[in-house]
């Protein structure tokens, strides 16, 4: 599964990865892959990576960084500013969108896969 996190910086990208990983029952400290591009967590026989691609200033650092293999059907990856890694980058099951406006916040969902539906589907009553 590959969910792309797009907003702006502050948006809340992180605490939104950060309640999703305590929901699963992580309790290590989550931080923000800002610096170290990827964060990796295990919950059972998932493997989640968080990634935060802000950093990459050209479009083929991503392929560069060697992080294709993350992006395999074991795993669910998290993507922060995957408009930062170019066109290579896997596309999204998930398409998530948070706004900040001057009194209000809002966010935005959309599936693009079957996998992406069937996952919103659990969501919504
Ligand atoms: N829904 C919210 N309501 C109020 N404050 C929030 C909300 N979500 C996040 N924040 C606060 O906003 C700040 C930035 O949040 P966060 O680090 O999650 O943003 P981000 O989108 O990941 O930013 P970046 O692009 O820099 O990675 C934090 O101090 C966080 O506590
Ligand atoms: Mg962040």
């Amino acid at each position: 599964m590959v969910i792309y996190l797009s907003g702006e910086l502050g948006a809340g990208k992180t605490t939104l990865v950060r309640g999703l990983l305590r929901a699963l029952g992580v309790r290590a400290r989550v931080k923000s892959p800002t610096y170290t591009l990827v964060e990796p967590y295990v919950v059972s026989k998932l493997y989640l990576y968080h990634f935060d691609f802000y950093r990459f200033s050209r479009s083929d650092e991503w392929a560069e960084a060697g992080f294709r293999d993350y992006f395999n059907r074991d795993a669910v990856c998290l993507v922060e500013w995957p408009e930062k890694a170019g066109g290579q980058l896997p596309a999204p099951d998930l398409r998530i969108v948070m706004n900040v406006n001057e009194s209000s916040r809002s966010i935005t969902v959309d599936a693009d896969t079957e996998a992406g539906q069937d996952c919103l589907a659990r969501l919504t009553p």
